[in-house]
């Protein structure tokens, strides 16, 4: 399935499908999660813009459109936002990315609570379109939950208004991640070799298909 909008603001869809789904596999496939970056290489205003537009055009339960954003791409501004980030936490000991790995943006995700009550999974579906959109622009991210919200709240200035969902962190991946299957011990615990290199466990497909 193809969809474009077109000039008159109509979404046109058709049923072309040729090669999709390998193409929309080996996109997840890239899509990892990267918390080491080349900090060096910037990310554009209008990048983000278009990651965003992407969450725009997605899914949303009643269809919404509660979430705001806050898009940073400063070093000043960056700054402002990692010291409220939890970083991979069965890494024990690994206190996040340091200076020079860091992320070269973010884009904050806010639930409007004069628009609904309840964001629902609408922050967890923008965070996948926009990090895919980010692969498909040869960057990478996080999706970050783990935020000290109160913090952020006060450093960025964000009204009370905003409800923070999610932190996604971008640049240009500066590690090498792969994905592994769980072993019969069951442990889903991320690791990182002696090479640097992050390994994922990721369930077998049997296990999760259960009738
Ligand atoms: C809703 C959500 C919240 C997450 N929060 C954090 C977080 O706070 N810190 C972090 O380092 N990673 C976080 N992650 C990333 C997960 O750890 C990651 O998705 C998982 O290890 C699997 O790796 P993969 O994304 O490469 O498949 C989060 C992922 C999701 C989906």
């Amino acid at each position: 399935m193809q969809a474009e909008i077109a000039a008159c603001r109509q979404v046109v869809v058709s049923n072309d499908s040729q090669g999709g789904l390998e193409m929309i596999r080996d996109l997840i496939l890239r899509n990892r999660s990267y918390r080491r970056f080349d900090e060096e290489v910037d990310i554009k205003p209008e990048m983000l813009r278009e990651l965003v537009d992407l969450a725009r055009l997605s899914a949303s339960a009643g269809n919404m459109q509660p979430l705001k954003y806050i898009l940073s791409c400063e070093p000043e501004r960056n700054s402002l936002i990692f010291p409220h980030l939890a970083w991979a936490r069965y890494l024990t000991g690994w206190p996040g990315p340091c200076e020079g790995e860091r992320p070269s943006a973010y884009i904050i995700v806010l639930g409007d609570t004069e628009i609904s009550g309840s964001f629902w999974c609408d922050h967890g579906i923008a965070a996948q379109s926009i990090l895919l959109g980010a692969a498909e622009r040869g960057l990478g991210g996080c999706m970050i939950a783990s935020v000290d919200k109160e913090g952020l709240r006060k450093a960025l200035e964000i009204p009370t208004r905003y409800e923070v969902l999610l932190v996604l962190a971008l640049g240009k991946p500066g590690e090498k991640v792969v994905l592994e299957t769980v072993g019969p011990g069951g442990d889903i615990k991320y690791w990182r070799d002696g090479e640097g290199v992050h390994h994922v466990p990721k369930r077998p497909l049997d296990d999760i298909i259960i009738g």
